[in-house]
């Protein structure tokens, strides 16, 4: 069976290591860009100089594949999918048009950023964190001593996470959001002032629920300010976050997609031609908490639903769980970790829900170096299924504990089946009254 997987960054590579490692595969992969296998997530930690190097932000190289028996065309575009006659075009690094013929297809092409649609879009000094190599662009721009004050135009996790990096060399930092506090998409408001709290206590200046409408520059068109709808600020870099969007035009109207634009796939990856999968960032995903089909992009997604396309690619019917969008963060040492849904988020899709709070110091009372741990539990109310958590605390031991809240939003354990569960207890970890447990027993 011959293969073809357009993208080799998280989702193209999880599905190719998966169909390698079965028989008679023939694995074809092509992709526009370098590299592959780009852990974007490093992209602030070394901006911000936290770690000095990029080489181990990749974790996968074309010989890799190459060795298992793939044949791999980096540096190539593909340009369009002819999905009757089963046939992709390409145009390869040396500008020479090519085609391959599939038996199944993967797309794995993952999302792109969102671009403001405001005045001066186009100006030099304005940049996107996506891949690499805009990373590399924004890394240069922050050994300038021209540039002294950077605007961060979205305060979600890339923004907060640049706004810290640029803040690290030295920059002053404006950070701007519609919504009115940062990660106004993952945190109910309590959780995410303490991030504002921490954000500002290190000198980032916070322009919340203020949106900008255009960018200005100076006469050698380079960006030198920008206009919000409540004032001027000269800024001498733009680093545009407000999001990224499912990266999908070889779909095109054969492909049904999902009001977002992703490409639709049901929980085997299929889309609705039933010789095309798709995973990652381009395509829907399955929410444990909704219980319904949704968008998220995140890298764990694009690994898991890259795993399960292939192995029903390869002819093992394998069903996706779906996931629940857990997330981290950690700024300036102070970590907040969330999965499913926040308050604000349950009720936007129309859910209604209750929650439980609660504070208290991580470790055992004896131990130094205890630090206070928040967390927010929320409900179904009708069901009382657990469909969310927030925690935050300065010791980054929470880490963990979100995952055990992703697994019981993903088998619909109830509040009160939580308050009961074992948890272990040993000083340098918890309390044998520990905050989650605590929680949910005084969830009402
Ligand atoms: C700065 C930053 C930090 C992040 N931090 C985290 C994090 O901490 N945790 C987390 O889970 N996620 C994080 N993410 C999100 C994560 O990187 C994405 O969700 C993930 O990259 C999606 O993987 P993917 O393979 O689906 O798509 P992508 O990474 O977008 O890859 C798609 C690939 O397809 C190729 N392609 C597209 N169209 C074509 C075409 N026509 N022809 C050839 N090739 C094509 C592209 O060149 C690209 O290599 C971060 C992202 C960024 C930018
Ligand atoms: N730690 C992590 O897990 C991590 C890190 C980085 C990125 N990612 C993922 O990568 C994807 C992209 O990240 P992102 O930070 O670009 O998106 P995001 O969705 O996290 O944040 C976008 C932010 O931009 C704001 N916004 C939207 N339109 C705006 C406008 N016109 N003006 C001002 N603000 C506006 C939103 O309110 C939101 O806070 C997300 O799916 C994110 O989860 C994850």
């Amino acid at each position: 069976m011959k293969v073809i997987i357009i993208g080799t960054n998280h989702a193209g590579i999880a599905a190719a290591n998966t169909l390698l490692s079965y028989p008679n595969i023939e694995v074809t992969m092509f992709d526009r860009n370098t590299n592959m296998s780009f852990l974007g997530c490093g992209t602030a930690i070394w901006v911000g100089r936290q770690v000095e190097t990029t080489d181990a932000m990749f974790y996968a190289k074309p010989e890799d594949f190459e060795a298992k028996g793939a044949k791999i065309m980096l540096e190539t575009s593909v340009n369009s999918v002819d999905y009757a006659a089963h046939k992709i075009y390409f145009t390869d690094k040396a500008g020479n048009e090519g085609e391959a013929d599939y038996d199944k297809l993967i797309l794995a092409t993952g999302s792109r950023p969102i671009i403001p649609n405001i005045p001066g879009n186009d100006l030099d000094g304005i940049h996107f964190l996506k891949l690499f190599q805009e990373g590399q662009a924004v890394d240069q721009e922050m050994a300038k001593a021209s540039v002294k004050r950077v605007a961060v135009i979205g305060a979600g996790y890339i923004g907060t996470e640049i706004a810290e990096a640029a803040q690290r060399r030295g920059k002053e930092v404006l950070l701007f959001d519609a919504a009115e506090t940062s990660l106004a998409s993952y945190y109910d408001p309590e959780f995410a002032k303490n991030m504002d709290e921490n954000l500002v206590n290190h000198g980032i200046e916070l322009h919340f629920g203020e949106l900008a409408t255009a960018f200005f520059g100076d006469e050698n068109g380079r960006i030198s300010g920008l206009k919000t709808d409540k004032a001027t600020y000269q800024v001498d870099l733009i680093i545009n976050c407000i999001g990224f969007t499912a990266n999908n035009p070889l779909g095109g109207e054969h492909l049904k997609t999902w009001k977002n634009g992703a490409i639709l796939i049901d929980k085997h990856g299929q889309t609705s031609d039933p010789d095309v999968y798709a995973a990652g960032d381009c395509a829907t995903i399955y929410s444990g908490a909704l219980r319904d089909t949704t968008y998220i992009a995140l890298a764990s997604n694009a690994v898991r639903t890259g795993i399960v396309a292939a192995h029903n690619v390869a002819g093992t019917s394998l069903e996706g769980i779906g996931v629940q969008g857990s997330n981290g963060i950690q700024i300036y040492g102070y970590s907040m970790v969330s999965t499913g849904l926040s308050v604000k988020a349950a009720e936007v899709a129309g859910m209604e829900v209750l929650y439980t709070d609660y504070e208290d110091y991580q470790l055992g009372g004896f131990m130094p170096d205890n630090e206070l741990a928040k967390i927010r539990i929320v409900y179904e109310k009708e069901s009382r299924r657990i469909v969310g958590a927030q925690m935050a605390s300065k010791m980054n031991i929470i880490g963990g504990n979100i995952n055990m809240f992703s697994l019981a939003i993903q088998e619909g354990v109830t509040i009160d089946k939580f308050a009961l569960t074992d948890l272990f207890f040993m000083p340098h970890f918890n309390q044998p009254y520990n905050y989650m447990t605590m929680a949910a027993l005084s969830a009402k």
